[in-house]
């Protein structure tokens, strides 16, 4: 697939242990964000300190070796800065979380940002990076419009509503952890379009969080999003939630695509409150089940993943509880569920790896996989 030839000395070792299918084991010195599952298995890395050789990487599931290599995607070239930035235009700097929809595109928002823990470099600003995953050619890059951004402006995820027979009408909704807002990209018009809600912002109370037993107090609004199936009326449900938060909130993709409706300044009752999760709930990343209806949602502040079956009200004692572990979900920051309905989780404790630096003789960084049949039966309260 792609090139796999790479200067020497860039990218550590991984060791890699079987523990359920999977569990990848990252030894590395920057911190992995994003796992999404195709037929390769795709690792990003943001460059949150300098000396991060490659932003977007895969492994191949094939490779059975306890180490094996972070392979640069689509190649070397699109990966690699150049120390003179007028030749960087065309780069991949940062990207987080990206996303596979079905039909075979990866998507991903490139931030433009490097070495984000330090100076902060804006080297390009965010655009959307469109891939056709059969011939690995960029398909398509989006720059953001000056309206889509502002000043603090942080583009961690992107969800890809797409369906196979009508791949030319795919929407992506990218939130804005610290602008506050959403912003919507139609594949079929090109454009882009950004919407405000009270929704997007962080609940003041929860910002602060010991995760690992680093205590830290974020702000990070809007993060977790993810898609239910179709409903009978064509459109789908958004569950959304800000990072720093405890509630659930929820719109219909038919708001969402619709700019006049989305944009109008008095869309406040289009978006509807799902409930509260009860204390120490605060999540990154979720993913939804179109089988059972339930949505799966990382809990960083207790060292678990956590599930609601959205068929129920969404209270405390609806949310359950599908897997703990004091050691190997530190920071569980990426959840993603794949087409054969496998659940994988990436744990990377990113919170010791900003405040206090990564003990390197210790596991930091785990790949974790489950089936979501698996996981709902550890939950009594998740299963219908
Ligand atoms: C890796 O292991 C899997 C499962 O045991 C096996 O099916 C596959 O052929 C192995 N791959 C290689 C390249 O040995
Ligand atoms: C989409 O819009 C961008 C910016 O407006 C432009 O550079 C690009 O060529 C357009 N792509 C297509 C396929 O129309
Ligand atoms: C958007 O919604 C408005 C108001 O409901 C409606 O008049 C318009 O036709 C919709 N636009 C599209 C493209 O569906």
């Amino acid at each position: 697939m792609a090139d796999t030839s790479r200067p020497e000395g860039y990218i550590n070792k991984i060791k890699c242990k079987t523990l359920i299918t999977y569990d990848y084991v990252l030894q590395l010195s920057i911190s992995p964000f994003c796992v999404t599952i195709f037929f390769i298995f795709i690792i990003t890395y943001q460059r949150w300190k300098s000396g991060v050789a490659s932003t977007l990487n895969y492994v191949s599931l094939d490779d059975n070796s306890t180490s094996p290599l972070l392979i640069p995607y689509p190649d070397w070239e699109t990966n690699l800065l150049d120390e003179d930035d007028e030749k960087n235009s065309e780069k991949q700097v940062s990207i987080f979380r990206i996303n596979i929809d079905k039909c075979d595109r990866l998507w991903a928002v490139d931030t433009g940002l490097a070495d984000i823990l330090g100076e902060g470099k804006q080297i390009s600003s965010p655009a959307i990076l469109v891939y056709d995953l059969n011939t690995d050619k960029l398909i398509r890059k989006y720059q953001l419009k000056k309206s889509d951004l502002e000043s603090k402006s942080f583009f961690a995820n992107i969800v890809i509503d797409a369906e196979p027979d009508n791949c030319d009408n795919a929407f992506a909704y990218i939130p804005d952890l610290g602008g506050y807002g959403l912003v919507v990209y139609s594949w079929a018009k090109n454009d882009s379009w950004r919407i405000h809600h009270n929704f997007f912002h962080f609940e003041p109370l929860y910002g602060d969080m010991t995760v690992g037993g680093v205590n830290f107090q974020w702000t990070d609004g809007v993060f977790g999003l993810a898609l239910s199936d179709k409903k009978d009326n064509g459109y789908k449900t958004l569950y959304f939630h800000a990072l720093a938060s405890v509630r659930e909130f929820s719109v219909s993709t038919e708001v969402l695509q619709n700019e006049t409706v989305a944009t109008d300044p008095h869309n406040y009752y289009q978006f509807k409150l799902e409930g509260y999760k009860g204390e120490k709930s605060q999540s990154t990343t979720s993913g939804f089940d179109g089988k059972t209806d339930v949505l799966f949602l990382t809990q960083i502040s207790k060292d678990a993943i956590g599930c609601w079956n959205t068929k129920k009200p969404l209270n405390e004692q609806n949310l359950g509880i599908v897997a703990q572990d004091n050691e190997k979900l530190i920071f569980p920051n990426d959840l993603t569920i794949d087409q054969e309905r496998n659940l994988w989780v990436l744990s990377n404790k990113m919170a010791n790896f900003i405040y206090r630096g990564l003990n390197t003789d210790e596991i930091n960084y785990r790949v974790l996989k489950t089936t979501v049949d698996d996981a709902i039966s550890s939950s009594a309260v998740c299963q219908s």
